[in-house]
């Protein structure tokens, strides 16, 4: 096998395969917050977060959005399409939570219907800064047509999450997608849906699920991962 490390960001490695167009996702155990303000390793994250990754885009494939998922080989190591990805976070909010609220008068916790999308420009040295769609035009990053179809798959990946989410007694108060371009040139959902990318509250008692916990000491993180895995994967 000819597996070379491609690059190594804040909480996974992307390695070359055996494959020109495929490529290897190790999901480590790093966990970062306020801009790799703070950093911690939390051993056994990184394998929960790979396999709620890898479940939630069978999911999505199953509702016919592409991805680039093609299989889990191991507890950490993904499989996955080669992607040029696009340099923009598209976030999907449902509830009012987290910079929405610290930014703009929205109260936390108040309902956004229909849900708020907002893309930020990924790249750290600039801190995210917010997009509009004329930014994303002039700067040539997609095209007109690109940018309705990644709203419209955002959309979707929304209306899935929530439907699953909100069946285990889990409210999805807001997430974070990246997408790339495959060989082809189409855009598919890439990087990963995991309790790093997703605000995640408990229906019932309002708690935390996901990086927050981590953010802000609320408890346990590794359990609270572990908690939505197994309400996620079920059976498995
Ligand atoms: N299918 C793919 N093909 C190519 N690159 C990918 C693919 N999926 C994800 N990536 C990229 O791989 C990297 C994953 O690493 P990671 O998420 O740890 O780091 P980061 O994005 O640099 O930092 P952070 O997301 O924490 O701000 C990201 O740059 C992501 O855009
Ligand atoms: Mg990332």
């Amino acid at each position: 096998m000819s597996e070379e490390l491609l690059y190594a960001g804040k909480a996974k490695s992307i390695y070359s395969s055996d494959k020109a167009d495929e490529l290897i996702v190790v999901f480590r155990d790093d966990i970062t917050a306020f801009d790799g303000g703070r950093k911690d390793v939390i051993p056994g994250k990184g394998e929960y977060n790979a396999k709620v990754s890898a479940r939630l885009y069978a999911l999505l494939e199953e509702h016919g959005v592409p991805t680039h998922l093609l299989a889990l080989e191991g507890p950490v190591r993904m499989r996955v399409r080669r992607l040029t990805m696009l340099p923009l976070e598209v976030i999907v909010r449902n509830i009012a939570a987290g910079s929405l609220v610290r930014n703009y008068p929205f109260v936390e916790g108040s309902p956004l219907d229909p849900p708020l999308i907002v893309i930020d420009f990924k790249d750290d040295s600039r801190h995210d800064p917010m997009l509009n769609d004329e930014i994303i035009l002039a700067l040539g990053l997609v095209t007109q047509q690109e940018l309705e179809e990644l709203k419209q798959l955002a959309r979707r990946v929304n209306e899935v999450l929530r439907d699953l989410l909100a069946g285990l007694g889990i409210q999805l108060v807001d997430f974070k997608i990246e997408f790339g371009r495959d060989v082809d040139g189409r855009i598919r959902l890439g990087d990963e849906i995991s309790m790093d990318s997703m605000r995640l509250w408990d229906s019932r008692t309002g708690a935390s699920l996901d990086k927050d916990v981590y953010r802000f000491e609320k408890g346990d993180v590794l359990s609270t991962y572990g908690q939505v895995a197994a309400r996620i994967l079920g059976g498995e």
